[in-house]
């Protein structure tokens, strides 16, 4: 088969990498891919979010599958453009996708169908929002509605500080229409672990645990990121816990979504934070999570194109995956300034060191090939990946692989997966 991959992230390296592992897979692309994928696929400079271009790349090529990394193009409706033309592509419809694209549509969703997430409200003007906080106790999280980058969330500790949020996502647009409406829900505490499932729209198969770094510094300190590290399996997550949530989150959002004749086809991701009251959902991502997919997939000894076809074609009744019994960690190397500003075009060294590691595999995130040279392109750059028979070998794989690596103003935590191996040696 012919398979593309849509996306330019560490995701989409470990999408077309693990992909490239079927035997079924004659030829693979990605659009537009980074300076790492170009090694293992042929690139093709059309945009993400270009479905237009990426339909008429996909019918002059005569590709057989379409994979889709990253949220945007399903928003926009990739899947429904795609179907209408017959051609095979994985993920949900336009419809389904706005269990990500609308926080207000993803919590109204959870609340008719009873799963457990954070009590809240929700507001289409400033006014009404605004008034609604003047009684409400601190902390509180203010979300904007629709996609804003991983960006749209804070938690307010102050009345001025929420007030200030308000005025940012609702009076001034600083995320454009994201910011229409706002949910405003109850701080949850407890640990985060995210749960990923693929589902045909009628049945599914549930991943292996993994456990993301959200926070810029060690300790969970400093601003939000898109992820700066990741683990699987997460130990926070015990068989039992995981049970309940297949249970409480997951089928309930594949059968009330076929029973609302939105079916859900693709990828369920759940952000969950695990409570003293149990596990509640934080939010939903119709995706592969980056840096998640980058230290579940290494696990993963299914044929992961076999999956996507059976998610597209109704066929994951009875299908049963099988798992490494290792732990993975992968470490996100981002460009320094990151999430804020940074720069580019620093040459990348140590690269063929790093990966000559044993169960070592360096996944190549914001990264651009020149003159022969790869240099970094984004904030985030690499994620450096380790497999390990415990959570402290990986660990120690990985961390030792991103120590041959540099470029100027090279940062990464030196604290991915602490939570885990203080865990385990607590057993
Ligand atoms: P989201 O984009 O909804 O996943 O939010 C991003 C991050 O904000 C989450 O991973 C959590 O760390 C945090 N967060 C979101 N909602 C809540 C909540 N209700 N209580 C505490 N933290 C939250
Ligand atoms: N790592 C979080 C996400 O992919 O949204």
């Amino acid at each position: 088969m012919k398979v593309l991959v849509v996306g330019s992230g560490g995701r989409e390296h470990t999408l077309v990498w693990k992909l490239k592992q079927s035997k079924r897979v004659k030829e693979i692309f990605c659009a537009p891919g980074n300076g790492g994928i170009e090694a293992l696929a042929r690139c093709v400079p059309i945009k993400a979010d270009d479905i237009g271009g990426l339909i008429q790349f996909v019918q002059g090529e005569r590709i057989d599958f379409t994979v889709v990394g990253p949220e945007v193009p399903l928003a926009l409706g990739i899947v429904d453009e795609f179907e209408k033309r017959n051609l095979k592509i994985f993920g949900p419809r336009k419809m389904a996708a706005q269990l990500e694209g609308s926080k207000v549509f993803a919590k109204e969703f959870m609340k008719r169908h009873r799963i457990p997430t954070a009590a809240f409200e929700s507001f289409d003007n400033c006014p009404a929002a605004e008034n609604y906080i003047q009684k409400v106790k601190f902390p509180i999280v203010i979300k904007a509605d629709g996609l804003a980058a991983g960006k749209g969330v804070v938690i307010c500790n102050s009345l001025k500080e929420a007030q200030n949020v308000l005025d940012e996502i609702m009076t001034k647009r600083v995320f454009n229409e994201a910011g229409n409406q706002v949910v405003i829900e109850e701080c949850l505490v407890g640990e985060e672990a995210s749960i990923l499932a693929i589902s045909d729209g009628e049945n599914f198969v549930m991943l292996d645990s993994a456990q993301d770094h959200k926070r810029i510094f060690d300790n969970d300190q400093g601003p939000n990121t898109g992820g700066m590290g990741a683990y699987s399996p997460a130990p926070v997550v015990s068989k039992k816990l995981f049970k309940e949530i297949a249970t409480k989150v997951i089928k309930p959002v594949i059968d009330g979504m076929k029973q609302e004749g939105n079916i859900f086809k693709g990828v369920l991701y759940a952000g969950i934070m695990v409570t003293a009251k149990g596990p509640k959902v934080l939010e939903f991502n119709v995706r592969f999570g980056d840096p998640e997919t980058q230290a579940i997939l290494p696990r993963l000894k299914t044929d992961l194109l076999e999956i996507m076809l059976a998610s597209c074609e109704g066929r994951l009744k009875g299908f049963d995956l099988e798992w490494d019994k290792r732990s993975c960690v992968c470490v996100v190397v981002a460009s320094e300034g990151y999430p804020g500003d940074y720069e580019k075009g620093k040459e990348i060294a140590g690269l063929e060191a790093a990966a000559r590691n044993k169960d070592v595999t360096v996944f190549h995130a914001g990264t651009v090939k020149r003159n022969g040279k790869i240099l970094t392109s984004g904030g985030r750059v690499l994620g450096v990946t380790g497999l390990g028979s415990g959570i402290e070998q990986a660990v120690k794989r990985a961390y030792n692989s991103v120590g041959k690596i540099d470029f100027e103003g090279c940062y990464f935590r030196k604290d991915i997966a602490a939570r885990a191996i203080e865990r385990s040696k607590k057993k």
